[in-house]
């Protein structure tokens, strides 16, 4: 880079150690007389999360942008060109905004329907998730506003998220939680990664030099940006030195101090810093080049794009010939989120919308005539008498009963998993009663699977997800056969909590996460264990139907570094338009795993067909042991869901070898021998609370009376000193003081409680109450003189 190694050559020690952290909240740091700006990055990835203050991260205060739906829902549409749509409206929104970068989309992978961060992912599915991410990726980008694919890895739970160790096998790393990111960093070419919170067998992600020196940038040739989650630094020389360029937000200068003594100590090469700086200025320059690009946005464009991405989206699950419904159908329309929508979850993705439709207002307009009854409160759990006879009443004097239900907004939260996977009860209430007078379609909406003990209960049923700002219209819009449904899962709805294979392995210690199942997730699983399921991955009906016929293979075998082509014949069989997502996976003989290694989309008119072909590489017949291997035989099948393969042909790999054994666990994990037999080394952490380090939680301080009380005063000041914002804000702040760790509250606090403060708390808490108190007092006398001197 020309223009930067002058730059870097002129910039003291200290710039370049203040450059590798943000300026507030949101901006990087500028150095006014090195002509270095400072660009500003926002949340998140289904709309722009602007906050008004740069200094705070408060969820509710931010400038009104368009609402698209969130990662689950859209990842139903299975549609490259839809998501690159919805990339392309979010990227110039952001230009509108004067946002050089968005944060997203995040490409995790769905481990367990439990995740509460799991409506802002795309899939259980690496192909899937890698292919929409890159699409997404792909069209912000194409606007001149940078994308930055989260977290950079194995973030699969908000349980203690930022001190938890994610113990995976490396087959199961490569294969199922790295190659999802893998995809869209080498199609999309993403101006940044963000490292996740968590450690990865044993080390935190952003200081693992294999992680980002080796696999991301030598491996997969990424020449980006390397920013931490907010909050995200523990050790930051090691970050440095592992490839992490930017810490963010801006936590106070003793990041600064530390990088600048590594460096002057010799523990930290001066290279391994420039090579930071050297990415932080490229990406500043970048996205200050780009300010001069044209860029176009229509919030009323958006607003019609946004309904068109919720009903390609929206999955038809069970249809006893009642949708669409007929004209002049009397309708009750039942449930509080035909009032208050579910659109999107909460955290740092939560935007405030445009333009926020309800389904009381849309659905006239779109010539539906209801009569309304609430049925249930959103905010209670407990069935209401009153609401439920009310809606009773309703739904005699009509011929069919549409239910809005699903996951209340206190269900799904990012930082907080769910314990279960119901609804309130006064809904499920609500559907039994009204199902036994009336036939009900039922629009479910939330981020993640549920149980349904009463499917069998309804007659349609709808998935909606989470629709964005425009979902209440899309629904109306599948009702009524306006759009036929073409949606299908992105991920399997399992029958129980129970029946998850990472179901004992998830939550069960705070620390240390076993991936016991391995390779065995989601459909995966399901399949080759033969479990039953309530849908399967990749399943979803239509108003009409889709034939497929005639396979062809232009090879019938496969060498290293070929490819073979393998097509089929669809057709539109029903009578009215459609779209069929035409799948297609791969499975090596002799063994029970099957893989999606391909999907297309296709619009066919009535009577119409089409030939749909997927070129698989080498790298799809393969799987990772020491490098990539090539399988043995195998067969590809095509279909429409993991569990509807409904043609298949053989393919030979005559350089091919069988994969070591992985045998499918009936009950979805294997025995601490089994797993551990997998690693060369035990990557576990010894987690010991005593005596308390930087890394120790508040829930850790109460197993000392001194630290019960620290508690509650580190509460108390928090309370006063910060924003006590909404529900959302306030109720995720307090997850964050109980569950964060010490070195978390510091780089998040902005300054205002310093590394110097955590050390003398941690002194008291060890027994050291008197050096503790002076080290405490000095340290914020210390940050008093910084603010001065800053002013
Ligand atoms: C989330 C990120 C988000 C960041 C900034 C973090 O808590 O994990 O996804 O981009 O906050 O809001």
């Amino acid at each position: 880079m020309d223009r930067i190694d002058p730059i870097i050559s002129r910039l003291t020690l200290e710039q370049k150690a203040r450059l590798c952290s943000g300026a507030d909240a949101w901006n990087t740091y500028p150095i006014e007389e090195q002509e270095i700006p400072s660009v500003l990055m926002t949340d998140g990835p289904h709309g722009l999360r602007k906050q008004y203050d740069k200094s705070t991260a408060m969820l509710e205060q931010s400038v009104p942008a368009t609402c698209f739906p969130s990662a689950a829902t859209t990842a139903c549409s299975w549609d490259r060109a839809l998501l690159y749509e919805v990339g392309e409206a979010l990227g110039s929104e952001a230009r509108e905004q004067g946002v050089s970068m968005v944060l997203g989309p995040g490409i995790n992978i769905k481990r367990s329907p439990l995740c509460g961060r799991n409506f802002e992912y795309f899939s259980e599915d690496p192909l899937l998730s890698g292919e929409l991410g890159a699409a997404m990726t792909k069209g912000i980008q194409s606007t001149g506003t940078g994308a930055c694919i989260k977290h950079f890895a194995a973030n699969n739970r908000e349980y203690f998220r930022m001190v938890s160790n994610s113990i995976i096998d490396r087959r199961a790393l490569r294969e199922i939680y790295l190659s999802g990111f893998e995809r869209a960093v080498k199609k999309a070419k993403p101006y940044a990664v963000m490292s996740a919170y968590n450690m990865l067998n044993g080390v935190y992600c952003g200081e693992t030099p294999a992680l980002i020196r080796g696999v991301l940038r030598e491996e997969w040739g990424f020449d980006g940006l390397v920013v931490s989650d907010w909050g995200a630094c523990y050790n930051r020389e090691k970050g440095i030195a592992a490839g992490l360029d930017l810490e963010m937000p801006y936590s106070g200068e003793e990041n600064t101090e530390r990088i600048l003594r590594a460096v002057k100590n010799g523990s930290l090469g001066e290279n391994a810093l420039d090579e930071c700086v050297r990415h932080i200025l490229s990406f500043v320059f970048r996205c200050e080049e780009n300010k001069a690009l044209p860029h176009r946005y229509d919030a009323e464009r958006n607003h019609a794009l946004a309904r068109k991405a919720a009903a390609e989206s929206a999955v038809l699950l069970k249809n006893e010939e009642l949708l669409p419904l007929k004209p002049n159908t009397k309708i009750a329309l039942l449930g509080e989120f035909a009032e208050n929508p579910r659109y999107q979850g909460a955290g740092s993705s939560m935007i405030q919308p445009l333009e926020l439709e309800n389904a009381l207002t849309v659905f006239r307009m779109h010539g539906i005539d209801y009569q309304y009854a609430k049925g249930y409160s959103i905010a209670e759990d407990a069935p209401n008498e009153t609401l439920i006879s009310e809606a009773q009443r309703v739904a005699a004097e009509c011929d069919v009963a549409v239910i809005l239900a699903g996951l209340p907004p206190r269900y799904e939260i990012e930082g907080i998993d769910r314990s279960h996977m119901r609804i309130p009860q006064n809904q499920t209430d609500l559907i039994m009663r009204i199902a036994a007078i009336r036939p009900v379609v039922l629009l479910l909406c939330g981020g993640a699977p549920i149980e349904m003990p009463w499917l069998s209960s309804v007659s349609a049923l709808v998935n909606c997800y989470l629709g964005g700002e425009a979902g209440a219209s899309a629904m109306a819009q599948i009702l009524t056969g306006e759009v036929n449904p073409s949606g299908k899962l992105a991920e399997t709805w399992p029958l129980a909590l129970t029946d998850t294979p990472a179901f004992r392995f998830f939550s069960d210690d705070r620390h240390n996460v076993e991936y016991r199942e391995s390779i065995y997730v989601g459909y995966r699983y399901y399949d080759a264990a033969e479990k039953e399921v309530l849908f399967p991955f990749g399943f979803g009906l239509s108003y009409t139907d889709f034939s497929y016929s005639d396979i062809q293979t232009d090879a019938e075998s496969i060498a290293p570094g070929g490819t073979v082509t393998v097509s089929v014949q669809i057709e539109n069989t029903g009578s009215r338009a459609g779209a069929e997502i035409v799948q297609c996976y791969v499975q090596e003989d002799g063994c029970f795993l099957k893989q999606l290694r391909g999907f297309e989309k296709v619009f066919l008119q009535p009577g119409e067909s089409v030939r749909v072909s997927f070129t698989l590489t080498d790298r799809d017949f393969s799987f990772f042991s020491e490098g990539w291997k090539l399988m043995r035989d195998a067969h590809v099948l095509i279909g429409a869901s993991s569990r509807d393969l409904r043609l298949d042909t053989a393919i030979k790999i005559p350089s091919g070898t069988a994969a070591p054994s992985y045998p499918v666990a009936r009950d979805g994990h294997w025995d601490a021998v089994q797993f551990y037999g997998l690693f060369k080394r035990i990557p576990s952490v010894a987690f010991s609370i005593h005596p308390f380090t930087i890394n120790a939680t508040l829930k850790d301080f109460d197993s000392v009376a001194i630290g019960r009380a620290a508690h509650r005063v580190i509460t108390r000041f928090a309370e006063k000193h910060m924003d006590p914002g909404g529900y959302h804000s306030h109720k995720i702040m307090m997850q964050l003081l109980e569950e964060n760790p010490m070195r978390v509250l510091v780089s998040m606090s902005g300054g205002l409680f310093t590394y110097g403060m955590a050390r003398g708390v941690l002194m008291i808490l060890n027994g050291q109450v008197f050096m503790g108190l002076l080290a405490l007092f000095s340290a914020a006398r210390k940050r008093k003189k910084r603010k001065l001197k800053s002013k």
